[in-house]
């Protein structure tokens, strides 16, 4: 089946995060990207993690059968719900998950959340691997903890995990929880098998909790592999949490669905105990019957997709050697996510945030926003039509030139 992911669908109007809103003082701002903060002209938004292609056709088929039925009162995940989760995750990546190990969440960043309410006490801390998604810091600091960071490694353009010092860390009593963004973003990297446990192990071996966010599993770029942190062993599994959803897979974020797996029963009545204190039993209507479609029915829709961003990848690397080689590009292994090292240009956070949103017109996330450590960087989503990319890097070279 083909799909038109070159088709540029106006997103304007529809409460679009990315299209319609700006990032003021930790909080959402409406705006129509065309306010007197950033001079009259649209900023083009290549910022949050969601993709501007519509979603797989058996998905909107099933949220339109399921309006047609016409009651939206409460709802949960049926059988038919977590079989399809369950088959997911066994044709994909050889797990077995069992339907009790699973809960529903209204999203990954609630559900790290209420993971250090349930396993963190105040003065607790939780390591985290910057540069990292930043709502990391937040639901830590929010809920009473605090952060350890064991920043990543960049060496050559690639990025690695400092084992000693992670080693070092997690021997702090005081460090409780880690939490693992794998595939990672914002620097694209599919941690392997050995890095995998070897991260495990020292966690493990200094009774450290591993929250292993794998939101971003399914967009894995050619000839790279997905490990799942708990299929390595047994033991793994039962010390460990892994969020997983079609949210970013299939682009259903605004449906606020998404599956916390864990095995060990204690473990998951904690966090089932901090879903109640919420008040957050049950599940979207709507964000249901798309899971289940998109679980079911949309694996060719994704090998389209995932061909189509790498064809982007490809498109932005080539552009960007051959007009802005004082950038760097760090060559993503999955997520539709890339990050690019602006450093060369010499700009302070601020210089270069002017130079994106007034001279360029172009909404990045800024580096800094992912730790001190992605200082001098800036991360693009490439989930988007190519002529999108192609006049999103136009702006870009000509800013840089006129600067
Ligand atoms: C690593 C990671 N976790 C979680 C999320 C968001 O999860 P949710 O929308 O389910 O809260 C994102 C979104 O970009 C992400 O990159």
């Amino acid at each position: 089946m083909n799909f038109n992911f070159d088709e540029i669908i106006d997103r304007r109007g529809t409460g679009s995060v990315k299209w319609e809103f700006v990032v003021t003082g930790g909080t959402w701002a409406y705006t129509d990207h065309a306010d007197p903060q950033y001079g009259a002209d649209r900023v083009l938004p290549m910022w949050v993690a969601d993709m501007d292609f519509r979603c797989p056709p058996a998905v909107i088929e099933a949220l339109a059968n399921r309006v047609e039925h016409g009651i939206f009162g409460y709802t949960a995940p049926t059988a038919s719900y977590f079989d399809a989760v369950i088959n997911w995750m066994k044709r994909r990546y050889g797990r077995t998950v069992k339907r009790e190990w699973i809960t529903l969440a209204p999203g990954i960043v609630p559900a790290v959340n209420m993971m250090v309410q349930a396993f963190v006490s105040p003065g607790e801390k939780v390591l985290v691997q910057p540069p990292v998604y930043y709502p990391f810091f937040s639901a830590v600091e929010n809920n009473g903890g605090e952060i350890v960071s064991n920043s990543l490694v960049i060496e050559n353009d690639h990025y690695r995990m400092d084992f000693d010092d992670l080693a070092r860390k997690a021997a702090d009593p005081a460090v409780k929880v880690a939490i693992l963004c794998s595939p990672h973003n914002p620097v694209g990297r599919v941690w392997t098998r050995e890095e995998l446990t070897r991260f495990g192990e020292i966690c493990l071996a200094n009774d450290v909790l591993v929250i292993s966010d794998e939101i971003h599993c399914d967009l894995i770029y050619d000839g790279v592999e997905f490990t799942s942190f708990a299929s390595i062993n047994e033991e793994f599994a039962r010390r460990s949490i892994v969020c997983t959803a079609p949210s970013k897979t299939f682009n259903l974020a605004g449906l606020k669905t998404s599956n916390v797996i864990i095995p060990d029963e204690t473990l998951r009545q904690k966090f089932e105990q901090a879903l109640l204190r919420n008040g957050l039993k049950g599940g979207n209507t709507f964000g249901l019957a798309a899971a289940e479609a998109a679980y079911t029915h949309g694996e060719a829709w994704l090998d389209g997709v995932m061909a189509y961003i790498q064809e982007n990848y490809r498109f932005m690397e080539a552009y960007i050697a051959k007009h802005l080689p004082q950038l760097k590009v760090i060559p993503p292994e999955g997520t539709y996510l890339v990050w690019v090292d602006f450093r060369a240009l010499g700009l302070d956070p601020k210089a270069r945030k002017e130079l994106m949103m007034k001279t360029a017109k172009l909404y990045l996330d800024e580096g800094e926003m992912f730790g001190p450590e992605g200082e001098g960087f800036e991360r693009f989503n490439i989930a988007c039509p190519r002529s999108i990319l192609a006049e999103a890097l136009e702006r870009l070279k000509t800013a840089v030139f006129s600067g």
